[in-house]
């Protein structure tokens, strides 16, 4: 049998793409941000403007190698210990993206003899680090701590699992979804069967507990938080900036910095970024009114869109899917949107089983645009 010509099998897989409402194009952006992750508008703050300005770059804008060669930074540095500070751990690590740290992190304590439990819902680059550790996988249902336990408890039944190393991963606020689990449920479960706890907190960080220190703050006392090994968090979203970060234990910094693949082959962040994220972190913890007000508008939006027949997650948070009947559905009702002014995008599988319109508040929405936008989804659905 003769090898199809390379472009010409790419051409068939686009096209079937197409034929499924599911081609991706990068567009720029356009019109009133609903759709980004910078929950808390720092990504275009006055203060970070100017220091990123100021910055004394000692005559190198790159950070010139990995950390472990010369691409460490004292900014790098001071970063890391004000974050493990600020969130209560004993260290952290600052990697390249959220996406390298979830991955990096759960090859680095995952292997075949490990059983990684993981939240079907659980975000790209921590089923990609699942896959890249080589661990078993077992996936309970979204947010399903029954279903969890059954599943920790068959494992525990199983001669050839019980004495394997288990971990349990799963996101605080969920990305596409915007629900959250029961974390004190977890915890009780994690004392049972003596798994290894990774929360994601990418989206919680800055808009929950106290002074936009994460979900687990609202959730958990300081005994509890104390026994999660590894909480991963990124710069990407309500800091405003471009990095990932993981906290953990001394040892599990130490650990990290030994094994951790991406973190040993791949150049560091550039310095100014840890420079702006130490006074991003500082900002950050004094915006309360901001996590407020973005909270409320996202769930008087919830409401008013319920009543008016349209379907929604169950959101708590600043993130509220639309969920539509097609992907075609979706990108016609997104163009709408962006026609009228409006930066809200169409989400569409294998990103989520469901199509939806991924609706996302943040500080600098104000409840005028708020009533803008609903005024429009009411016309659309009018016409429908
Ligand atoms: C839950 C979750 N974790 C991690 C990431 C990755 O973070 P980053 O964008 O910094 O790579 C994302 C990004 O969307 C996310 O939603």
């Amino acid at each position: 049998m003769k090898v199809e010509p390379f472009w010409d099998s790419i051409s068939k897989e686009l096209l079937s793409i197409k034929n499924k409402n599911r081609f991706r194009e990068t567009k720029t952006y356009k019109g009133i941000d609903f759709c980004s992750n910078d929950y808390l508008g720092l990504a275009s703050n006055s203060t970070l403007w100017k220091l990123a300005e100021s910055f004394d770059y000692f005559n190198r804008i790159g950070s010139t190698a990995s950390r472990l060669v010369r691409g460490n930074s004292e900014e790098l540095e001071r970063f890391e210990s004000s974050f493990a500070d600020f969130i209560g751990a004993e260290a952290s690590l600052v990697v390249n993206t959220g996406y390298v740290a979830n991955a990096g992190l759960i090859d680095a304590i995952g292997n075949p003899q490990t059983i990684i439990f993981s939240d079907r819902l659980n975000h790209a680059s921590i089923l990609d680090g699942i896959r890249i550790s080589g661990a078993i996988k077992k996936y309970f249902n979204h947010l399903d701590l029954d279903h969890l336990e059954v599943l920790l408890q068959k494992a525990e039944e199983n001669e050839k699992e019980k004495d394997k190393r288990k971990i349990v991963v799963t996101e605080t606020v969920f990305s596409m979804d915007g629900d959250i689990p029961d974390l004190k449920r977890l915890l009780r479960l994690k004392k049972h069967y003596g798994f290894v706890l990774v929360l994601d907190e990418a989206h919680s960080f800055g808009l929950f507990g106290k002074n936009g220190r994460g979900l687990v703050y609202d959730q958990l006392s300081k005994e509890e938080i104390e026994q999660i090994e590894y909480r991963v968090y990124t710069l990407g979203k309500s800091l405003g900036l471009f990095g990932g970060i993981i906290a953990t234990s001394k040892l599990g910094r130490d650990h990290l910095v030994n094994v951790m693949r991406p973190f040993i082959f791949s150049t560091s962040l550039p310095p100014l970024i840890p420079h702006l994220a130490f006074y991003a972190l500082d900002l950050l913890s004094k915006m309360d009114l901001e996590r407020q007000t973005t909270l409320e508008l996202a769930s008087i939006f919830k409401k008013r869109m319920n009543e008016m027949g349209y379907k929604t997650t169950d959101s708590v948070s600043q993130i509220i899917p639309v969920l539509m009947d097609s992907e075609a559905d979706a990108l016609a009702t997104a163009e709408i949107l962006q026609a009228k002014g409006f930066d809200i995008r169409a989400i569409r599988p294998p990103t989520v089983e469901t199509a939806r319109l991924r609706i996302s508040f943040n500080a600098k929405i104000t409840s005028i645009q708020v009533e803008e936008l609903l005024e429009i989804f009411k016309t659309i659905k009018e016409n429908h």
